[in-house]
């Protein structure tokens, strides 16, 4: 990925946390989700009245890629901090590390935390998500 492709895909979940609807925790996130073929889907969290039926921006990412028929990736960034707060490194939660389990190589698929275009970190979802449960499991 050329340094020019990961910025294009930081600003785009940056674009994406302004979707964000986090009326209760405030905390607002966006990602972008780059699939094999090139395309860039993108994905906020988005809450309820109803808390558990709350969803992440990252699963809003995959779950918009998978409905279209995509289910190869390359890698995803996350941005996410407190409303009117500097951005943190928003490390995905337990749901969304399986559900990248699911259609993703642990050993290739890059989990990017951006806290801007030049501030970020990388990680691979295995260094994430260890020891996985996977489809080949029940194979
Ligand atoms: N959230 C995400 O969107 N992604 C994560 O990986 C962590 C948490 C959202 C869910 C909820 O709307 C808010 O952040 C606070 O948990």
């Amino acid at each position: 990925m050329t340094e020019n492709d990961l910025k294009t895909l930081i600003e785009k979940a940056l674009d994406m946390r302004n979707f964000s609807y986090a009326p209760y925790s405030h905390f607002r996130v966006g990602a972008a989700l780059q699939s094999s073929d090139g395309r860039i889907f993108g994905g906020c969290n988005v809450e309820n009245s109803s808390y558990g039926a709350a969803n992440c921006a990252e699963r809003t990412a995959f779950f918009k890629a998978v409905s279209e028929g995509v289910k190869d990736f390359k890698r995803i960034v996350i941005t996410g901090g407190l409303e009117g707060e500097p951005l943190q490194y928003a490390s995905p939660c337990g749901i969304c590390r399986q559900v990248m389990r699911e259609f993703c190589d642990p050993d290739t698929f890059e989990i990017i935390l951006a806290r801007s275009t030049e501030d970020y970190k990388i990680y691979t979802l295995a260094q994430l998500l260890p020891e996985s449960f996977g489809p080949e499991n029940l194979l």
